[in-house]
């Protein structure tokens, strides 16, 4: 038996880090995903596959251990198969085209997948169970995580953050994702933001609103299908992320270097490395590679509605 669970990287539009801190956030999943495979093995071992390697163990009652690419495949094999008498071992195997650690949501995507993937195996979860669990398994290796990542994997489609309600998308967002290639480590992003914090309360929390009143007004811009309002509103949200201090010299050059023919741009994700969006006319986007310069990847998104998707072959 063969239980396969695929599930989409996302971006967020607006409100990462100050989600952490409570306030709401925009995201969208889009059209890359990962895909995991699980079926059971007669050895009494769990062994997970992926690019980043092999990793195979006969003991289930620790994962804090293993290695953070491999700790909450571990986790999630531990926790379902506990659940469920007389059953062998496990092989799980992940395939992805997810870039890795720049911010698209690689690792929730990944438990979201293996959750489903894992799980289908005995009981079909709900996307409600999927998603707490998931989130239980990110939490192995970023404790602090927000959960917003992990949810619009699970749903896919554009959301408000913490709600899961999609936002009706007619308008045509024509994103582009520039990866500055350099990886990013969130957890230590998260850290140095939370040092901000502490260190600037009253200036923090003013952020915070501000970026609350952004936010409550993006539905109306999309309702009203206004690009230009949008585009000046990811631009704002970037001066926040500058303020926290997130972006950097490569992030902050790719994005002047896209401001003649980008409505806005920011960082999506941790920064510190990693991607930013722009919001380019159609007329503009075959501009962007040449504007970014060598060394960096670019590419369109669409937003992806279905979010994770599973099954199960007997
Ligand atoms: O860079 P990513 O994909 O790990 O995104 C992290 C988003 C944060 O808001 C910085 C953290 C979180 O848990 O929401």
């Amino acid at each position: 038996m063969k239980s396969v669970a695929t599930a989409p990287a996302k971006i967020i539009l607006f409100g990462e880090h100050f989600v952490v801190h409570g306030t709401k956030a925009i995201l969208a999943a889009i059209d890359k995903r990962v895909t995991v495979t699980s079926s059971f093995t007669e050895n009494k071992t769990i062994k997970v596959n992926s690019k980043l390697g092999t990793y195979e163990t006969s003991d289930l009652s620790s994962y804090e251990e293993v290695k953070s690419e491999f700790r909450p495949f571990i986790y999630l094999a531990n926790k379902i198969l506990s659940s469920n008498q007389n059953v062998g071992g496990l092989e799980i195997t992940i395939n992805s085209d997810i870039p890795v650690g720049v911010g698209l949501g690689s690792s929730s995507a990944c438990c979201v997948a293996a959750t489903a993937s894992i799980s289908g195996l005995f009981n079909k979860l709900s996307r409600e169970e999927i998603i707490n669990l998931a989130i239980k398994a990110e939490k192995t290796i970023f404790a602090d995580t927000s959960g917003a990542d992990p949810t619009v994997c699970t749903y896919g489609g554009i959301i408000e953050y913490p709600s899961i309600e999609k936002i009706d998308n007619t308008f045509d967002l024509n994103l582009v994702i520039a990866n500055s290639m350099i990886p990013h480590s969130t957890k230590r992003s998260v850290e140095k933001v939370s040092k901000f914090k502490e260190n600037n309360e009253v200036r923090f929390s003013q952020l915070c609103e501000l970026e609350t009143k952004l936010i409550d007004g993006i539905i109306l811009d999309m309702k009203n299908n206004d690009a230009i309002a949008l585009g000046l509103k990811m631009s704002e949200n970037q001066k926040y992320l500058e303020e926290i201090q997130v972006s950097n010299d490569t992030l902050h050059d790719m994005i002047s270097s896209l401001k003649e023919i980008s409505l806005g741009s920011k960082i999506t994700g941790a920064g510190d490395g990693g991607c930013i969006i722009a919001l380019v006319k159609d007329e503009n986007l075959d501009q962007v590679p040449t504007l970014l310069g060598k060394g960096k990847e670019c590419f369109s998104v669409k937003i992806d509605t279905k979010g994770v998707v599973w099954e199960t072959e007997k």
